[in-house]
């Protein structure tokens, strides 16, 4: 039996874009982008039908040749890079059509000692990782899906702080973008009227004085999703509130840009100042019931602020003991719909209850 033809390359699909974004206004026969792009003209249609799929709108047919008909909202280096005003975030881009997952790609690239500041970007994820070993639900075109590479001057305790820090600017990129008002669920999921739009995942390697390098991987719900079952309850997309939502390019330059102002502020030991206003952003930071851990190791109590190092303080009901929540999940009590801290997340486990 013949195997299946595999998908377009992704220096293919590049070349492809390359070639039509600069010729824009023309229709080019698919006999030229074949020998340009040195493939054959079944593979130059093939090529154009991915695209498509991926929203790109594209003219014509093997016929006639081939036009753009709009700019597409792709993360490319080329459309991305006019729109930056991030000195250091954003110096180098790799971007992908279809990739496992942008974390595990910057996490090479640290390995191959690329500097600080690069970024990674996919239409797609076919394995993007969540917190707490969940899965990244990451359809094409659908979402902001990102990582960036940090070295982080001081001791692995700065990255709570980071942590959260990350969690303020995507809030606030996203406030910006929509009527709704954001909510910061710690340690750093971003809701919208308490569903989780975006989650932030920080890895690292580190010693126990000193951090070798951080990557920071962010993904935002954008576009309309079509969730699985299991996350529909917990899981929006700015398209759901959002009017008009924005362009993923638009967001992207203005996350990059916040988060290196929040980076920056991280690195000069501005810990405290983040923590204040990360109280302040949350509606889980302070005076609130919530329950806390999976079941069946669940117990409740009521929000006091965070700590010195950014953990969550709770006041536990059963015995008025001050906790330090140092992991989730966290979740309202009474409220037996959000059980889970990884909306974004596909195939979580757990047990929703009521309260
Ligand atoms: C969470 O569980 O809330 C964190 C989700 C982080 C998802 C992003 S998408 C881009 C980057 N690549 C991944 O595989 N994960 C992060």
């Amino acid at each position: 039996m013949k195997s299946p033809p595999k998908d377009p390359s992704e220096h293919l699909l590049h070349g492809l874009l390359g070639e039509l974004t600069a010729n824009a206004t023309l229709v080019i026969s698919g006999a030229r982008l074949a020998r340009q792009l040195k493939v054959s003209r079944w593979a130059v249609w093939r090529a154009v039908e991915h695209l498509r799929r991926l929203g790109v709108q594209v003219r014509g047919h093997p016929a006639t040749g081939y036009q753009l008909a709009a700019v597409p909202d792709l993360l490319l280096p080329e459309l991305l890079r006019p729109n930056l005003r991030s000195p250091l975030f954003g110096r180098h881009i790799a971007h992908a059509f279809r990739i496992d997952s942008t974390q595990a790609a910057a996490q090479q690239a640290a390995q191959r000692e690329e500097p600080e500041g690069s970024l990674f970007l996919a239409e797609e994820q076919t394995a993007g990782r969540g917190r707490q070993g969940h899965r990244w639900n990451s359809p094409a075109g659908a979402g902001l899906y990102l990582s960036l590479l940090l070295r982080p001057s001081g001791p692995p305790p700065l990255l709570l702080p980071l942590m959260l820090a990350a969690g303020l600017a995507v809030r606030q990129a996203i406030a910006e973008a929509c009527p709704v008002q954001p909510d910061l669920r710690w340690p750093n999921d971003v809701l919208l009227e308490g569903k989780k739009c975006a989650g932030i995942l920080l890895e690292m390697q580190a010693e126990a004085t000193r951090i070798h390098w951080a990557v920071l991987g962010i993904g935002i719900n954008v576009g309309a999703m079509d969730f699985p079952d299991e996350l529909r309850p917990l899981a929006t997309s700015l398209a759901e509130h959002c009017p008009r939502p924005p362009t993923r390019v638009g967001l992207c330059a203005r996350l990059l840009e916040l988060l290196e102002a929040r980076y920056r502020q991280a690195q000069e030991g501005q810990s405290a100042a983040i923590r204040a206003e990360f109280e302040r952003a949350s509606s889980y930071a302070r005076d609130r019931r919530l329950v806390i851990g999976e079941e069946p190791e669940t117990w409740r109590g009521r929000s006091e602020g965070l700590d010195e190092a950014g953990f969550l303080r709770v006041r536990r009901e059963a015995d008025g003991e001050l906790i330090t929540v140092v992991t989730g999940p966290v979740r309202p009590a009474g409220d037996n719909r959000e059980w889970e801290n990884s909306a974004g997340a596909a195939g979580t486990g757990g047990e929703p209850q009521g309260c």
